[in-house]
This record gives structure tokens, C-alpha cells and sequence, in this order.
């Protein structure tokens, strides 16, 4: 192999008694975009927080054209031209400052700006913005006014006016609708044309095989292999990540439907929802799919009456409920699985079992008194049936890898005893071993005569998971259709608005 642009060798780190990274291996050609693939916690983040200096690595080296450079802080990763977009953009943009100002941030810190001109500082940003295709975002707009795909832009036009040489982005797509990713992607390719080593985390196999030239699988904390992507399969790829063969097959219903269990009649309510009318049965997976915006977890919300429903009825049983809170909706026998788990459904900084068991503290307490027993079996459970990668079940979530997080967070509602569950884009951001065994987990439920609503944005998902499928598209249940009826094409047609002649 001619040198490589930028090469990292044996890198180890550890964290405690915990090793995320050992003798890890990762080089980078110049103007290539290669893809960092691995199963939740194989240490892919870490290897890229060493590199962008946000930690040190314990022992190794990293070279940068050919030279030995130690990366102490993020400020001399930035300094050698590598610049990261995190996950969580948000903690990387000020929302008081405007876009310009955010754009030219560094330069601006650096005091090497300090005596341009707004006009300057504008000009500079939208000249930045252009190349990315992005000058509709206007540049004196504060900061926090920009939707999520927008301040990755700004990030990465920050970047952009610093000459960055490597960018690595880490998940960039997993909040982002199709056409914003298909955007990101375009400027992706247009990065690469101009010399730009690109680094992509994703747990979506298709969009890698897509944009990247080469695709390295770390396991464990350590180099498994790279891959040229016009050489390689998603099969061979799934099996470097899973160290195993796996089956891809979705466990399909074999047993009858019950009665109907939830029916919903004419429901509007929150801001998007419309007019909706459906039925699960017990022991049915119900599919709702839509694309990001179509409004799917507003109508979840509103199920469980975090926006309670304004128009039409709610029934479980045949019984009318009112559901004005969730509470009333646990009550009524139901569990919601939200999206943003981050977000609403942790604590990060508690342990693993307190997180596990909060769902139903009535089972692990008796009279007030918690039952840590019982609260670290469940843990334990959870861990064992969902793989989660821990060092104990005392471990606070924030040492957790990001997909690992995930998993605490759909394991923890498994305790209760619910008749109807809701699960919110369970997967995203999980690997895909952690993605069949929630599927598993969905079928088991549905076969113990639980219903199931499932809500995704990933059409394959929604087709090999559901019995049923009900599309969405702006706010409104536009086509049912049944598992033999269902075909990608199909879905995507209603998804986006269209019809069949
Ligand atoms: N600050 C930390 N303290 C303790 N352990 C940590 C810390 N950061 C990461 N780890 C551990 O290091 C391992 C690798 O984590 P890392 O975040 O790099 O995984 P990842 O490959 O990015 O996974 P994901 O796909 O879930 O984001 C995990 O076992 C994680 O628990
Ligand atoms: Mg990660």
C-alpha cells in the first residue's frame, strides 16, 4: 500500500478497568471516504475521539502524511485539519451566535478574525455555504432558529473555511430524513472531489455501500479487516461485524389473531394528526410507516396522550377511554417506547439497573423498600437478551456506548405487563445484531397475544416486521396495506404523497 494520508496504529485506550480500545488500526487515503463499521460499543466513537483530540490514546501512534503527531486537544486536531461532525450537533454550535459567526467560529477564537467586518464575516460564510449548496440558509439568522440538517451544515462549512483535510462524521444520518440525507451525501461526494478524506459512522448499510470507497469493521476494540466497498457485500460486512453468519430472516406470525384489542375511530390531535382511523388485534404487529415528518410519533403521542386527541375515540376491548395523560394510558394497559430516548427516556448519569427498573417500580419495591435483588435480575435479563455491552449492571449509562444506551432504554419497558405496545423507531442507531434481536423481542410479544404498533421510517424494516401495514403521509393514514399487498415500491409511492392510477 503507498502511504496513507493518515495512519493510527495499535492504538489502545481504556477507561478504568474498561478497554475500549486495543491495538485498534485505522488508515485514511487522501480524498476517500471510508466507512467505520462495528457493532454498538466497538469502540468507533472512542477511535474517533482520539483522533479529533478529545482524549488521549494510552499507548500508539498517529501519523499525518507520513509525520508522528501527538493530539493533545481538540483545538490541534483542528490546527492538523481534522474536524468532527458529532452525533449530537448541538453541542458543537453556539445558538446565540449567528450562522456566520458559528461558521467562522474558530478562526474568530483563534483571533485571527478579530478585526473583520460583519459584511466580511458574511460574505465569508455564504461564500462557504455556497459550496455546499446550502446559501438558502441565511447567515444572520441566530443559530438556534436552524433545523438539525441545517446546523450539520454550518458544521461542516465551519470545516470547510478552516481548509479541514479529514472530517469524520459520526451518525450524521440517523436524524435526518431521506432527502436530507441524500443532501448530505452530495456534499459528501463534492468533499471528496476537493481532496477531503471523509470518515462515516453509520449503522445503515445501504447509504454506506452508496457513498464509500473503503468500509473498515472494528470488533471489540480492534481492527477486524478493510474492505474495498466495490469488492465486498453487506453480507461479508454483517458477518465481520457479527463474527458470526446470521439469519436475516424476520421471525413471521405463526399463531392466529386474537380480538381486536385497540381501535381507533376519526382521531385527530396534537399539531399533525388527522382524521385516523385503525385497528391492532392481540397478537398482531401493526406497521405504521411514513417518512420523517409524516407525523408517526404525533399520532404515538397522541395514543398515549402526550398530546391528548381532540377529535374522534379510543377504544381497548371495546371499552371508550379517556386519555388525557400517559399516565391514563399505562393505566388503559399500554407502553410507548419513544424515539428520542436520549432525550425523555434515561438518566445517564444512574446506573444501568436503576434505568431498567423505572418503568414498574411497583414490582422491584415493596413498601418503598426497592428490591435490588429482583432490580439486578431484570438488568441482567435485559442484558443477556438484547446483548448489551456493560461492564456490570451497576455501570451509570454515560460510560455506555451510544447504540448500548438504546438498548437500556427499549429493555427497560419490558417489565411492565402491557397489553398494547408502541414501539417509536426502535432501531435507530443500533447495530444489526441488536436490530434482530428487537424483532424477536416484538414477535415474542405479539405471540403472547400483545398487540403491536410499530413504528418506523425504514421501509425494508416495516415489510419484513409487520402483519400489517398502515402508510402515513402528512398527518393522515393515506393506505392500508397487507403483508402479501406490500412491496417497497408500493409504500414509497403513498409514503411521498402519490397514488396508483
Ligand atoms: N467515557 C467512557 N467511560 C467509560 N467507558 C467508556 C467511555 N466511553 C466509551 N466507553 C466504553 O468503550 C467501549 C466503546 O465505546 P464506543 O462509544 O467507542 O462504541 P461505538 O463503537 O461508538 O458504539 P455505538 O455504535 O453504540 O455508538 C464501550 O464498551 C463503552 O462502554
Ligand atoms: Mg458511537
Amino acid at each position: 500500500m503507498p502511504n496513507p494520508f493518515l495512519s493510527m496504529k495499535d492504538i489502545d485506550k481504556s477507561f478504568g478497568k474498561v478497554s475500549a480500545l486495543k491495538k485498534a488500526e485505522f488508515h485514511l487515503k487522501k480524498g476517500e471516504v471510508h466507512a467505520l463499521l462495528g457493532v454498538n460499543g466497538a469502540g468507533k466513537s472512542t477511535l474517533m475521539k482520539v483522533l479529533s483530540g478529545v482524549y488521549e490514546q494510552d499507548s500508539g501512534e498517529i501519523l499525518l502524511e507520513g509525520e508522528k503527531i501527538r493530539i493533545r486537544s481538540p483545538k490541534v486536531a483542528k490546527d492538523l485539519g481534522i474536524y468532527c461532525v458529532y452525533q449530537e450537533v448541538d453541542t458543537a454550535i453556539v445558538s446565540e451566535l449567528s450562522v456566520a459567526e458559528n461558521i467562522l467560529l474558530d478562526s474568530i477564537v483563534a483571533g485571527t478574525n478579530i478585526f473583520i467586518s460583519k459584511k466580511q464575516l458574511n460574505s465569508e460564510a455564504r461564500n462557504a455555504l455556497k459550496q455546499l449548496q446550502a446559501e438558502d440558509i441565511p447567515v444572520e439568522k441566530p443559530a438556534f432558529m436552524l433545523s438539525l440538517a441545517e446546523k450539520q451544515l454550518v458544521l461542516i462549512a465551519r470545516a470547510l473555511v478552516s481548509s479541514a483535510k479529514v472530517i469524520i462524521f459520526d451518525e450524521p444520518t440517523a436524524p435526518l430524513s431521506l432527502h436530507e440525507s441524500t443532501k448530505l451525501f452530495s456534499v459528501v461526494k463534492k468533499l471528496k472531489a476537493n481532496g477531503v478524506g471523509c470518515i462515516f459512522i453509520s449503522h445503515r448499510l445501504p447509504e454506506v455501500f452508496e457513498i464509500c470507497d473503503r468500509i473498515t469493521v472494528m470488533g471489540e476494540g480492534t481492527l477486524v479487516g478493510t474492505y474495498d466497498t466495490a469488492q465486498t457485500n453487506q453480507e461479508e460486512i454483517i458477518e465481520a461485524m457479527l463474527g458470526t453468519s446470521y439469519s436475516k430472516d424476520f421471525p413471521v406470525r405463526t399463531h392466529a389473531l386474537g380480538k381486536i384489542l385497540l381501535r381507533v375511530k376519526e382521531v385527530s390531535g396534537g399539531e399533525k394528526v388527522r382524521n385516523i382511523s385503525f385497528h391492532v388485534s392481540e397478537g398482531e404487529i401493526v406497521g405504521v410507516v411514513g417518512l420523517v415528518g409524516a407525523g408517526k410519533t404525533e399520532l404515538a403521542k397522541t395514543l398515549f396522550g402526550y398530546s391528548p386527541h381532540t377529535d374522534g375515540t379510543i377504544e381497548i376491548l371495546g371499552n371508550t377511554l379517556k386519555i388525557k395523560h400517559p399516565k391514563d394510558a399505562i393505566k388503559a394497559g399500554m407502553a410507548l417506547i419513544p424515539e428520542e430516548r436520549r432525550k425523555e427516556g434515561l438518566f445517564v448519569h444512574e446506573a444501568l439497573q436503576t434505568n431498567a427498573s423505572f418503568p414498574n417500580l411497583q414490582k422491584f419495591s415493596r413498601f418503598l423498600f426497592m428490591n435490588k435483588r429482583k432490580e439486578k435480575s431484570f438488568a441482567k435479563e435485559i442484558i443477556d437478551r438484547l446483548h448489551i455491552k456493560t461492564s456490570s449492571t451497576d455501570t451509570p449509562l454515560i460510560y455506555l456506548s451510544g447504540g448500548n444506551q438504546q438498548k437500556v432504554a427499549i429493555g427497560k419497558w419490558t417489565s411492565l405487563d402491557s397489553s398494547l405496545y408502541l414501539f417509536d423507531e426502535p432501531t435507530k442507531g443500533v447495530d444489526i445484531g441488536a436490530k434482530i434481536d428487537i424483532y424477536r423481542l416484538v414477535r415474542e410479544f405479539a405471540e403472547k397475544g400483545k398487540g403491536c404498533l410499530y413504528f418506523s421510517s425504514e421501509i425494508h424494516e416495516i415489510l419484513g416486521i409487520s402483519d400489517r401495514i398502515l402508510v402515513m403521509y402528512d398527518g393522515q393514514i393515506v393506505k392500508e396495506l397487507s403483508r402479501e399487498e406490500a412491496t417497497q415500491e408500493r409504500i414509497l409511492l403513498y409514503a411521498s404523497g402519490g397514488k396508483e392510477k
